[in-house]
């Protein structure tokens, strides 16, 4: 009996040494009867744009300048499987969406995403790769579509029918989104060898959905539903519940159908509303499906993360999961931004920063940036923790100073010095030195490719940007008038 009881727990403390090594604890999230910790689970990495579980028991990851590797959970080990030699990084291009098979032991298949440059022209090329003895062969392009700077999406995820799905960019051609012989701005569904499945809605077409404008995420619930987010312009961020052969409305139909044009165009194509949607935006990046996973409180949700407000947020589904019921944020501000999120086999949770990335925050990155962080419940009662905000939907904001925060300053920053050859400085900008008129109708109309038009503001909320502005960053101009922006609009 002794030697029995001896022989048991030495195998408990040598299993427990073959879990690996112990992962660093850096915080504490309290949810209403659980406490999660956030351990670091690797660091010092360049934008992992995705993250994946695999049934291979490990965490496979994607680093923006065209790195595959994988990290054994049960080990902690972490392997540099490929790097990708043709991958053109700059601004949100470079290696994007990775997905593996969902049945790894009989199909040892890899699929990324990623952009490529080959003279001017820029394109996107969907791969797939076989994983033998740690690296990366038999490289096949399944699909190739267009690419630019921006928009390039993406997101790969398998359908519960096995087959792949593409969540794809309009490349900054917004009339891509409504053309159906474009495969931009739209949700591709593939068979594993690059063909057209014979059950997608338009016979020989790899489109099972259109009208989306930048995705970058993609999930699927439990029962089968397909869940996407998507950056807005410089409204209107949203998540869509897909649906084959549907019409998510873009470039015709921002967020909600609430506009009578929206109604209008909505009648005439069908098309789906999101179910929900952010303005201000909030640009939400990856998305993950919480099913019955051990984090009680989080069951039957959809998790998502966010760069410009730096979050990750919990919308909890109604049990149909058609609906949202609720949105919690946590994290905000604390880690920088956060590009994908994944869920593991225990229902732990995986996110990745993006603090390297071209549209570097205030303040980040922190030291040993970027990093994936996992999150899961925590062993014993602890102090210090963190803790959600409710999400207050639609703010009525006030001040001059919070509406530049909330539409500007994911661009300019706070202190209005901008990100070099990136987005301008307004601290030493001519136009926001000259006359009022001219910068009114630059806020009101937007300007080149990047800078958005921002005439959904009402002319109070113009003014007081505008009055903002003038006062910090220069201009002696006397202060301007609503009534001012209303016959700038004339
Ligand atoms: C998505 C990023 C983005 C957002 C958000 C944004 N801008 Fe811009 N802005 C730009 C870019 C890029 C340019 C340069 C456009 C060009 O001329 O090509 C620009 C140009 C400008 C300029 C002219 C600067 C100069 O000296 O040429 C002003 C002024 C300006 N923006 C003000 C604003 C204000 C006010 C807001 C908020 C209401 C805002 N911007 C929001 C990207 C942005």
């Amino acid at each position: 009996m002794k030697n029995y009881l001896l022989i048991f727990c030495m195998a408990v403390v040598f299993c427990s040494c073959k879990q690996g090594k112990e992962l660093p604890i850096i915080d504490y999230i309290q949810l209403e009867n659980t406490t999660l910790n956030v351990e670091v689970l690797a660091k010092n990495l360049d934008v992992p744009w995705d993250i994946a579980y695999a049934d291979d028991k490990s965490l496979w990851f994607a680093e923006q300048r065209g790195v595959v590797s994988k990290i054994d959970l049960q080990t902690g080990e972490q392997k540099k499987l490929l790097t990708i030699t043709d991958v053109w990084h700059k601004r949100t291009a470079g290696l994007l969406g990775l997905v593996v098979h969902p049945d790894f032991k009989n199909n040892p298949y890899v699929f990324v995403n990623y952009t490529v440059k080959i003279d001017s022209l820029i394109s996107n090329h969907l791969v797939r790769y076989e994983y033998k003895n740690d690296t990366l062969i038999n490289k096949k392009i399944l699909l190739v579509i267009d690419g630019f700077t921006a928009h390039n999406g993406s997101r790969l995820a398998f359908d519960k029918g096995g087959k792949l799905l593409w969540a794809t960019g309009d490349a900054y051609v917004k009339e891509n989104a409504q053309n159906l012989k474009s495969l931009n701005g739209k949700i591709l569904r593939l068979n594993v060898d690059g063909s057209v499945p014979k059950d997608n809605p338009y016979p020989n077409s790899y489109v099972f959905a259109n009208g989306f404008r930048n995705m970058q995420g993609i999930t699927i619930g439990d029962n089968g539903l397909i869940y996407t987010s998507e950056h807005g312009d410089a409204i209107e961020d949203e998540v869509n519940l897909i649906e084959k052969g549907k019409n998510y409305g873009w470039p015709n139909i921002e967020g909600k159908h609430d506009l009578p044009a929206d109604k209008l165009f909505a009648q005439k194509h069908q098309t789906v509303e999101p179910i929900q949607s952010w303005t201000p935006v909030i640009a939400p990046a990856g998305i993950a499906f919480y099913g019955y996973g051990k984090i009680a409180e989080w069951r039957n949700s959809l998790l998502l993360t966010t760069l410009k407000t730096k979050s990750l947020r919990v919308l909890k589904l109604t049990e149909d999961g058609r609906k949202v019921l609720s949105e919690e944020i946590f994290l905000k501000e604390h880690y920088g931004r956060l590009r994908d999120v994944a869920v593991g086999p225990k229902g732990e949770i995986y996110i990745s920063t993006s603090n390297q990335d071209w549209n570097p925050s205030p303040g980040f990155p922190l030291p040993e940036d970027d990093k994936i962080l996992k999150i899961s419940i925590a062993e014993k009662p602890v102090e210090n923790v963190l803790r959600a905000i409710k999400s207050t939907g639609v703010e009525e904001v006030k001040d001059g100073k919070l509406l530049y925060e909330q539409y500007c300053a994911s661009c300019h920053k706070a202190d209005g010095k901008g990100v070099p050859n990136v987005f301008p400085a307004l601290a030493s900008s001519k136009k926001v030195n000259g006359k009022s008129a001219d910068l009114i109708s630059l806020v009101l109309n937007g300007a080149g490719e990047q800078m958005p038009s921002f005439k959904f503001l009402k002319d109070e909320e113009v003014a007081k940007i505008i009055n903002y502005i003038h006062t910090n960053w220069g201009n002696k101009n006397k202060e301007i008038l609503s009534t001012d922006v209303k016959n700038n609009r004339k």
